[in-house]
């Protein structure tokens, strides 16, 4: 069989490619451990209302201007519900889940992670304007996923 010669060079372009896409792929797992970047921790997904800081899912202070928030996503609903916390202060969310896959976003704010049972994701933001921030689950988990929502609330 007669394989063009341009053809051939394409073939072997499409290939390098594929090649360079699999080692890259590849070395980010190597070096993330197999893990996603954002799941710090694991957690025994069955205990999680035993496990502390879950078993009180909630608002921390750590100093002024500087906040931890533990989440719990169960379906369909975050706890805690709502939290609130003064303009220009920097949120760092740890959110599991109890039962089975959620999505934890904030539209607008760039805090979006997945929440699988049995790890622990973390992501931080800073809320530089006022207003009531809607907290969602984006990823699909049961009937009721579209009434998964909790708030954040900056004054
Ligand atoms: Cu939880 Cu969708």
């Amino acid at each position: 069989m007669h394989i063009h010669k341009y053809e051939r060079l394409w073939l072997t372009a499409g290939l390098a490619m594929l090649a360079f896409f699999i080692a890259v792929i590849a070395t980010g797992a190597v070096v993330d451990g197999f893990v996603p970047p954002s799941r710090v921790q694991t957690i025994d997904p069955t205990k999680v209302a035993q496990t502390p800081p879950f078993d009180h899912p909630g608002l921390r202070k750590v100093t002024d201007g500087n906040y931890e928030a533990y989440y719990v996503a169960q379906i369909f609903s975050f706890s805690p519900a709502t939290i609130t916390v003064p303009v220009g202060s920097k949120v760092t969310f740890y959110v599991t889940s109890s039962d089975v896959e959620h999505g934890f976003s904030i539209p607008e704010t760039g805090v979006n992670t997945m929440v699988t049972p049995g790890w622990v994701s973390s992501v931080s933001h800073t809320f530089n304007k006022p207003g009531t921030f809607l907290l969602i689950c984006n990823e699909y988990c049961g009937a009721g996923h579209q009434l998964m929502a909790s708030k954040v609330e900056v004054q």
